[in-house]
């Protein structure tokens, strides 16, 4: 497997994405952008910084304790960064930091801050713009209140807009340059999933195989892009399993749920295997019916189908699957509707992929219906089947079974296109890939 890493971003991307948003303000309006807080692990120790996604989307800055400002005046955009200020003695303890002369030169930035004046200046900001688009906080608040003192209550603030609802609708449909970058993020993440298919064996410990996907992620300089969930046997039932410590069995698939973060943008994977290489008769019945509905729930995203048509596509491959293995009776289209799929399938299909995980954007339209999907969309797809050991729903040769098969994929003009497709899926394919010659 070729994979060929690209180079970060350059500024000029984030800023017309800037420019963008800017076309969406009035005149005379101000817009407040803050990034992800630290977070205390335990104590005094942090886990590992992760700058947020839309932050990211329109500035490229990377940095925590920074607050984006965008000006319009006169059909004129002033860009303001809030950062952290250079500090010999904080640099020596916690990394070097862009500062604020160098945030100009490198990331577009009109005029800088240190974010400790932040409180001191952003009411000068606010004061007489008519329009603020920003996330309600309590800064936002304690700034909105300072900024009318000053203008004793004349000619303040006449709107207060959600940022997020702009910037999740741009996010929503990605650009040639996020399309570029999910494609890797889905090379790295299948290969994550095709180590771990070579590495595994019988009473290996889930944790192992874990450290086994994430150390493929790390060899391209990737984290997690969530917790990865590898699950033995009946912990496949268990839908956000991470403790990812028990032994995996002689016998038992596994189930991987992870995905690689290149970037800033998310691989999502599921795969799941049979511990020892081989499938038994029983579990190969099931991941079939899963597969199918995997790969028909892929075909049906087209431009202009509703949201929800791969879900739609899953539950009647799903269902069928359910009466063919004897668990459901009845007639197929009567059972969907009395949701009668539920005990052994209950999550959605999919949802939206790109900076995070569950994506920005909204899936239904104004009028409440899934809104259809569009070029430069990306979705997951990952249906699955759950017979957890004590559900007494179905035969007993099936409990203890849990299969999902998750891939991401891209809304196209034509067919659509699967990032994650190096790592194998059919039985053929994996027991091929597992066989220890
Ligand atoms: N890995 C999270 C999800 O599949 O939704
Ligand atoms: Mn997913
Ligand atoms: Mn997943």
């Amino acid at each position: 497997m070729q994979i060929t890493l690209l180079p970060p971003l350059p500024q000029s991307v984030f800023a017309k994405r800037r420019a963008k948003f800017a076309e969406q303000m009035p005149n005379n309006s101000l817009a407040i952008l803050n990034t992800a807080p630290t977070h205390i692990r335990n104590n005094d120790a942090e886990y590992k910084y992760r700058a947020d996604s839309s932050f990211f989307y329109l500035t490229g800055f990377v940095e925590p304790e920074s607050v984006m400002v965008l000006e319009k005046l006169n059909n004129t955009v002033k860009y303001t960064l809030f950062l952290r200020k250079k500090d010999k003695l904080r640099e020596i303890w916690d990394g070097k930091r862009v500062g604020l002369d160098d945030a100009k030169t490198d990331f577009n930035v009109d005029e800088s801050h240190a974010i400790d004046d932040i409180n001191e200046i952003m009411p000068n900001l606010i004061f007489g713009k008519k329009h603020v688009f920003a996330r309600f906080n309590n800064d936002l608040i304690g700034w909105l209140e300072q900024a009318k003192l000053k203008q004793r209550g004349e000619g303040v603030v006449e709107t207060i807009t959600n940022i997020d609802s702009l910037i999740n609708e741009m996010r929503l449909i990605k650009d040639e340059h996020e399309i570029a970058l999910m494609k890797v993020a889905g090379e790295i993440s299948a290969y994550g999933h095709v180590q771990a298919m070579k590495t595994v064996a019988p009473e290996m410990n889930e944790g192992r195989l874990e450290a086994e996907v994430n150390y493929a992620f790390a060899q391209y300089g990737c984290v997690p892009s969530y917790n990865s969930i590898v699950a033995g046997g009946d912990n496949a039932n268990i839908l956000h399993y991470v403790e990812n410590d028990q032994p995996l069995n002689d016998g038992d698939l596994v189930l991987i749920d992870a995905g690689a973060e290149y970037q800033h943008y998310a691989g999502d994977i599921t795969r799941t295997f049979p511990v020892n290489g081989k499938f038994s008769d029983v579990q190969k019945q099931v991941y079939n019916v899963v597969l199918k509905a995997n790969i028909e729930a892929i075909n049906s995203l087209k431009v202009g189908e509703h949201g929800k048509i791969h879900h739609e596509t899953a539950l009647k491959i799903l269902t069928q699957g359910l009466i063919d293995l004897g668990i459901l009776t009845g007639d197929v289209d009567k059972l969907i509707e009395e949701k009668a799929y539920t005990p052994f399938y209950m999550h959605g299909t999919g949802h939206w992929l790109g900076l995070d995980v569950h994506d920005a954007g909204r899936y239904n339209g104004d009028d409440g219906k899934p809104r259809k999907l569009q070029k430069g969309m990306v979705i997951t797809v990952e249906p699955g089947l759950y017979f957890a050991k004590d559900n007494e729903l179905v035969p007993e040769k099936y409990r203890g079974i849990g299969i999902r098969i998750e891939d991401d994929v891209v809304i196209t003009d034509g067919e659509p296109l699967v990032l994650t497709g190096d790592v194998p899926k059919t039985v053929e394919e994996i027991e091929a890939l597992m066989k220890i010659d």
